[in-house]
């Protein structure tokens, strides 16, 4: 049986593996960068199993090769990156990473609305390059969060942990979700997409890529947001039309945006989002901590694991390629 990781994991799970099981040959990637377009299908045609990175693209082509392939494990939350369509066809197994990796993005969502709202780059750059003239009362002032409304739209496991560090920090918090929600916290309301848009000072996006969200912020959404609201993106980048919040920030008709992920990345080096003082920019690294890079390591190979032992993955993307016992 071969595994093949396409992308530099912790070598401590590496070990894990080779120890748990010595019959597996396992190819990993370790050089820099990330795997090329033609090693990863060359990888492909060999493997029964592997564990594939967000930046990874599983579909017709690579599945045409893949003929020996039984699961594919990707060390992410988001799979959009996967043809779920293909893999169903073919009866391959597909499985994410969810819950390990909850934290660590809420934590850099607040990171980012905290450094839009406060102009944190701007002052920490100022300093560096020895602007700072010393205390003034009207020098890098920015808006507070206390007070303010937030906006969530979705309300996954990531909306609620950063809804939940909101709270604490005195934000109303409104919710635009489709499914209808019972319990919230005081001070939390579900709304309409329009109540939601017309009403936050903040809006953060916590829903999943797929044709329904597809440029879900698009121009008709900036022009129904304030003028003065900040748009958070730690999802996908394709869940906003990048050029409509261009020409937004641009003219002023939103004050600002703090994004960590992009329509295409890397970010092209001649993306005007680069010219724009309001907004911060992040690459990507949403669950970039040592602890949840580690973790998302071993629950990708759990779930090859459970396969391996005839046990049902436990976060099987397309659940009805499981055969239930009878
Ligand atoms: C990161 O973007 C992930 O989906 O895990
Ligand atoms: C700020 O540093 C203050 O003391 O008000």
């Amino acid at each position: 049986m071969q595994l093949a990781v396409t992308g530099r994991i912790n070598p401590r799970v590496i070990d894990h593996i080779l120890r748990e099981r010595p019959d597996l040959t396992v190819k990993y990637w370790s050089e820099p960068g990330t795997i090329s377009r033609r090693q990863f299908l060359d990888w492909a045609t060999d493997a029964d199993a592997m564990i594939t990175m967000l930046t990874e693209t599983v579909d017709r082509e690579v599945l045409d090769r893949a003929l020996r392939l039984k699961i594919v494990s990707n060390m992410a939350v988001g799979y959009d990156n996967f043809d779920l369509e293909e893999l169903k066809r073919r009866k391959v197994l597909a499985t994410n990473t969810p819950d390990v990796l909850t934290e660590s993005t809420a934590e850099l969502t607040v990171a980012l609305m905290l450094m839009v709202m406060r102009r944190l780059r701007f002052a920490e750059d100022a300093l560096r390059h020895n602007q700072w003239k010393g205390w003034e009362p009207d020098a890098f002032l920015g808006s507070e969060c206390v007070g303010k409304t937030l906006g969530l739209v979705g309300f996954g496991r990531i909306a609620q942990a950063v809804m939940r560090r909101a709270v604490v920090f005195g934000m109303n918090v409104v919710v635009f979700t489709r499914r209808r929600l019972n319990t919230l916290p005081g001070g939390v309301r579900q709304v309409s997409w329009e109540e939601l848009l017309t009403t936050s000072d903040i809006v953060s996006l916590h829903v999943p890529l797929n044709a329904e969200s597809f440029h879900l912020i698009d121009d008709k959404a900036l022009s129904q947001m304030r003028s003065t609201a900040v748009l958070i993106n730690t999802a996908r980048g394709a869940v906003v039309d990048e050029n409509a919040v261009i020409r937004a920030l641009k003219a002023g008709k939103l004050a600002g945006a703090g994004l960590d992920v992009f329509e295409k990345e890397p970010l092209s080096a001649a993306s005007e989002l680069r010219m724009l003082p309001q907004v911060t920019l992040l690459p990507h690294i949403g669950s970039a901590t040592v602890e949840t890079r580690t973790a998302m390591a071993e629950r990708a190979w759990r779930n090859i694991a459970a396969f391996l032992d005839g046990k049902k993955p436990l976060d099987l993307l397309i659940p009805e390629l499981w055969p239930e016992p009878q």
